[in-house]
């Protein structure tokens, strides 16, 4: 068995792509999936993420980190994939040759957008480069306020680009920025809170894509 890879990609900062590794991970190694997240980010927040996890974690997580940059990825990617069943890489907010690789690399690009126009338009450039690529990819919108009827809107204009949007959101939940201090993912932190709900929803959503 080698591991599916998921690269989490999006151009615009802030969108949430270390938040949706981190999560995703937590969810998935407390499912009892052998999981390997990947940092090319050079600001290396999931880096910090993980330091932070060693900190506090029991000796049994499984959860693996390689922070690799440049040329290095590919070697890395071939090692990991022996051991693992899930690969999630965090890229960083430009599209430039690191990002290019690790999406080169994915079985599925995922790409989390705010609810706004702005940053819908500026998704052009990785959805460009998972194209290029002949990647498929996968909004995931993050952010998403209470009663919301942006969403439907954005939906639309996501549609209308012809970009598939998971069917699962995200809201826009304090739970997710404190569970990560700990290291930890809202399934660790807060498990029975609707961040966590969310979480697992699009984990779930996720697998069937990916078939693990
Ligand atoms: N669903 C959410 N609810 C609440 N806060 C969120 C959510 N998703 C992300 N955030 C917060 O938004 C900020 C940016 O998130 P994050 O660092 O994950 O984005 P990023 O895309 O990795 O940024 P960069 O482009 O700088 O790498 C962080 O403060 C994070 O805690
Ligand atoms: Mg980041």
């Amino acid at each position: 068995m080698t591991a599916k890879v998921l690269t989490v990609a999006q151009q615009k900062g802030g969108a949430g792509k270390t938040s949706l590794v981190a999560q995703l991970a937590a969810t998935w190694t407390a499912a009892g999936k052998r999981v390997a997240v990947v940092d090319i980010d050079p600001q290396g927040s999931l880096a910090q993420w993980f330091a932070a996890r060693e900190q506090y974690a029991t000796q049994d997580d499984t959860l693996h980190l390689s922070a690799v940059g440049g040329w290095r990825l590919t070697n890395e990617l071939a090692r990991l994939k022996n051991l693992h069943d899930i690969i999630i890489i965090d890229s960083p907010p430009h599209a430039e040759t690191e990002s290019k690789l690790a999406v080169r690399a994915a079985d599925l690009v995922l790409v989390p957008v705010q609810p706004s126009p702005m940053d819908v338009w500026a998704t052009g450039g990785t959805v460009k480069l998972a194209q290029g690529e002949r990647r498929p990819v996968l909004v995931v919108m993050n952010r998403v306020p209470p009663r919301a009827n942006i969403v439907e809107a954005i939906r639309d204009l996501l549609d209308r680009q012809g970009l598939p949007v998971a069917e699962t959101t995200l809201g826009n939940r304090v739970a997710f920025a404190a569970s990560m201090m700990e290291g930890k993912g809202v399934v660790e932190s807060h498990h029975l809170s609707p961040a966590a709900d969310e979480i697992r929803a699009l984990a779930a959503e996720l697998e069937k894509r990916l078939s693990v």
